[in-house]
């Protein structure tokens, strides 16, 4: 089978919605450790408002620090966080918005529309400061939004059009509040292939939590329906602190077992990819819960 990216959102996704202060150095522990289990791409940090996410407020101070080796992306909400990020020369960004209106106005206190109309600045403004550039959209609520309920694709291929013409490199599907299933993944990809036909495989990231166990059999969807990348978070660490009720990530190790069961090969030593989020875990005083990683660790 063809190769899968595994794209690691534990530093961001995983530590975003905790309440516990994570020291700068805990995180860049975190992050070598995620490094050394072979995960090639990884999303180290956001740069948003500190008042909106307190725990992430460190991102100008650790970037400079990050061991090399992956490629690694920030979030970026505004024009302020561009020029944060650019500060400090951050090579791929991660933009988001929402298939949901009412989800986008809690998290980024705005509309779908203004966030697109932000984003027609900020990637140009990127583009040109940054030579070979990546860019990344998020659509968050995909499936279904706390506030609103249920997402119609239709909804969802919209925004996902908008972040193609604006020339993103790839576009990451959330099921922010991990509800969904492999029938509503089966419905949303049909409704993006009838809309971009099959180029957009290789386009789209999906991006799992887990609040229903429901996130691994999405991705055997997903693979099974053609696509090739894929949000994980170590230790199923995650949640979005303004989507109420949102568990935390797919775990990486759920992922990592379940791609090298069927024989595709992801680099990762599961081990040491078990092994990587404890320090963190012990911090915030959590025992391992990912069924992949508490396996793994058992073999100790
Ligand atoms: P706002 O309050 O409307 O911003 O927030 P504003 O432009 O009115 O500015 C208010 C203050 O914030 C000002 O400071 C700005 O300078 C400052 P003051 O004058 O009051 O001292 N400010 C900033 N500071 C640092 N960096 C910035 C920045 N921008 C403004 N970039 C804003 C708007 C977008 C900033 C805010 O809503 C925000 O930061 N939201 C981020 C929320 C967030 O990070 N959510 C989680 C990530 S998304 C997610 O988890 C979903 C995902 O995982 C996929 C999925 O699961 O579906 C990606
Ligand atoms: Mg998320």
């Amino acid at each position: 089978m063809s190769q899968v990216r595994i794209i690691e959102v534990g530093p961001r996704d995983g530590l975003q919605n905790e309440a516990t202060p994570i020291p700068t150095e805990l995180k860049l522990r975190f992050i070598d450790a995620l490094r050394q289990s072979g995960l090639p791409e990884i999303e180290a940090t956001s740069f948003v408002s500190p008042k909106w996410v307190p725990q992430l407020a460190d991102a100008a101070e650790l970037w400079p620090q990050l061991p090399p080796g992956p490629l690694y992306s920030a979030l970026v909400p505004n024009q302020k966080g561009l020029e944060s990020a650019l500060k400090v020369g951050t090579p791929r960004i991660a933009l988001f918005t929402a298939a949901s209106q009412a989800f986008t106005t809690a998290n980024i206190n705005r509309t779908i529309g203004d966030s697109l109309a932000d984003f027609r600045e900020i990637i140009p403004a990127f583009r040109q400061s940054v030579t070979n550039g990546w860019i990344r959209g998020y659509v968050s609520t995909a499936f279904e939004c706390p506030f609103q309920g249920l997402i119609h694709p239709d909804q969802v291929v919209s925004v996902v059009r908008a972040l193609f013409e604006m020339g993103v490199d790839e576009v990451s599907l959330g099921d922010t509040v991990g509800r969904a299933g492999p029938l509503e993944v089966c419905a949303l990809s049909a409704g993006l292939l009838d809309a971009f036909g099959t180029e957009v495989q290789g386009e789209i990231a999906w991006h799992f939590h887990d609040t229903y166990g429901t996130a691994i059999a999405n991705v055997q969807a997903a693979l099974n329906l053609g696509y090739r990348a894929f949000d994980a978070s170590a230790g199923g660490l995650g949640g979005c602190p303004y989507a109420p009720g949102a568990g935390g990530n797919l775990a990486t190790e759920d992922l990592v077992y379940l791609l090298e069961r069927q024989g595709i090969r992801t680099g990762i030593d599961l081990m040491a990819l078990s092994q990587a989020s404890l320090e963190i875990l012990a911090h915030l005083g959590r025992e391992p819960s990912a069924k992949a990683q508490r396996a793994t660790l058992a073999k100790l």
